[in-house]
């Protein structure tokens, strides 16, 4: 079927505005993203999704850890030796609410000298690297719009120390954005307005872009420990929570933290229907987010930092499964009537994103893993105000680490 055709089929002919006066190059090109485009995003009208009974999960609280810490970071130190070890850093969000140009790994949180994100994990990781005495592979999934200044930062800044034949890219998927009217965007003239596909595609990424068929040792790998970009005081690759998750038997495990308040806006790891999974703090009841154990402390109590770690086969066997496609209302540049490129200063078309955190529900079992949010747990999302640049800054200092 012609491009034409497709497009009016669809109810989306705009795209061809300014196809006449494209040159020949230009409109192959947009004809080629025209016919590459995944338009089943136009079906997703809402992203309210049937949830199931809630049950709270138990954590291995930080007093349980204490007491086993040192046989749970000698299991997670075997298992890193013996290369079963891997870590996923998700580096291709688009950091918004930052409001900073470039990938987010590249913002300095240093005050008195430069310290980047990127190296504060890559710091962290070679923590654990020393410790081990080995180099664990670390994946970096970036996107179309970030791959290119993620790779040259890296090569630029000397890969931070790490060792750069453990660190290999792998560029996730994207989908179009949409208009509140339903419209797919133009981003230029020749182009479509797409934004990268959230972070729960990151295995099926990784498959696709074939790295397990590219990294030497992949078939050791057991373990993927997959992490968020903007925690800047994240323990990546932990050997006592590698440890913890091994001797469970679960066959996966999450970082959390307690609760500050039963209002906190966290996303808190329970059982739905029986399997682990994350219930957002805007779908808990006041029921269920009041409710106190028989000790005092909150039923609901075990908020995710985004840091799992999954196993490879139970991965690999739930890989294909579809992610419920949630949307997000963000700002995004387009090409309006008139052919200007506009940059919208509030939020005006509607992003597609798959969530990490859908993929805890396809496993069987979870082990909550409790952590101390002042050491752990220092998110940069906003410039100012909570989870800001600021308050990692502070976090950073209260750990002594000289920014
Ligand atoms: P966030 O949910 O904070 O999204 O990502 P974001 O796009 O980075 O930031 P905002 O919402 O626009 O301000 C949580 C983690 O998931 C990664 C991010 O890089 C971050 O590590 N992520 C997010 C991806 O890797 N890909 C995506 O498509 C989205």
């Amino acid at each position: 079927m012609d491009i034409f055709k497709k497009l009016e089929m669809l109810g989306q002919s705009h795209l061809l505005r300014f196809y006449d006066e494209l040159d020949e190059k230009s409109k192959a090109h947009l004809a080629q993203r025209i016919e590459a485009l995944d338009y089943s995003v136009l079906d997703i009208t809402d992203d309210e999704f049937p949830r199931g009974h809630f049950e709270p999960l138990g954590a291995m609280t930080l007093d349980k850890i204490a007491l086993q810490r040192e046989s749970f970071e000698q299991s997670g130190l075997e298992a890193i030796r013996a290369g079963k070890v891997g870590a996923v850093l998700l580096a291709g969000g688009q950091g918004s609410r930052l409001g900073f140009e470039k990938p987010k790994g590249m913002f300095n949180i240093g005050v008195g000298k430069t310290l980047y994100i990127f190296e504060c994990l890559i710091n962290n990781l070679l923590d654990v690297v020393k410790k081990a005495g080995c180099f664990i592979p670390l994946f970096i999934m970036t996107s179309e719009l970030n791959d290119k200044d993620t790779r040259e930062f890296f090569e630029e800044k000397n890969y931070f120390g790490y060792d750069k034949r453990f660190v290999t890219f792998f560029v996730q998927e994207q989908l179009p954005v949409v208009d509140t009217e339903g419209r797919l965007l133009l981003s230029e003239k020749d182009d479509i307005a797409c934004a990268p596909n959230g972070n729960g595609g990151w295995y099926a990424s990784m498959r696709r872009a074939g790295i397990f068929h590219s990294i030497k040792n992949a078939g050791a790998l057991e373990w993927l420990n997959v992490f968020a970009v903007d925690n800047v005081l994240q323990r990546i690759a932990d050997p006592c929570f590698i440890g913890a998750v091994v001797q469970s038997g679960c066959s996966c495990g999450a970082k959390v933290v307690s609760k500050a308040s039963p209002d906190e806006k966290v996303g808190v790891l329970c059982l739905e229907d029986g399997r682990p999974s994350i219930v957002e703090y805007y779908e808990m009841t006041d029921e269920m987010r009041t409710l106190y154990n028989n000790d005092g402390t909150l039923s609901y109590r075990f908020g995710v930092i985004l840091n799992y770690l999954f196993r490879v086969d139970e991965l690999e066997k739930a890989w294909k499964v579809k992610l419920p496609v949630h949307r997000a209302f963000k700002q995004v540049s387009y090409i309006n009537k008139q052919g200007e490129k506009i940059r919208p200063e509030k939020p005006n078309a509607y992003k597609y994103e798959t969530l990490v955190l859908d993929m805890v529900k396809l496993q069987k079992d979870c082990l909550a893993y409790e952590v101390e949010r002042e050491r752990e747990f220092a998110p940069v999302k906003n410039k100012t105000g909570i989870d800001s640049v600021e308050s990692a800054r502070e976090l950073l200092k209260q750990n002594g680490i000289e920014i």
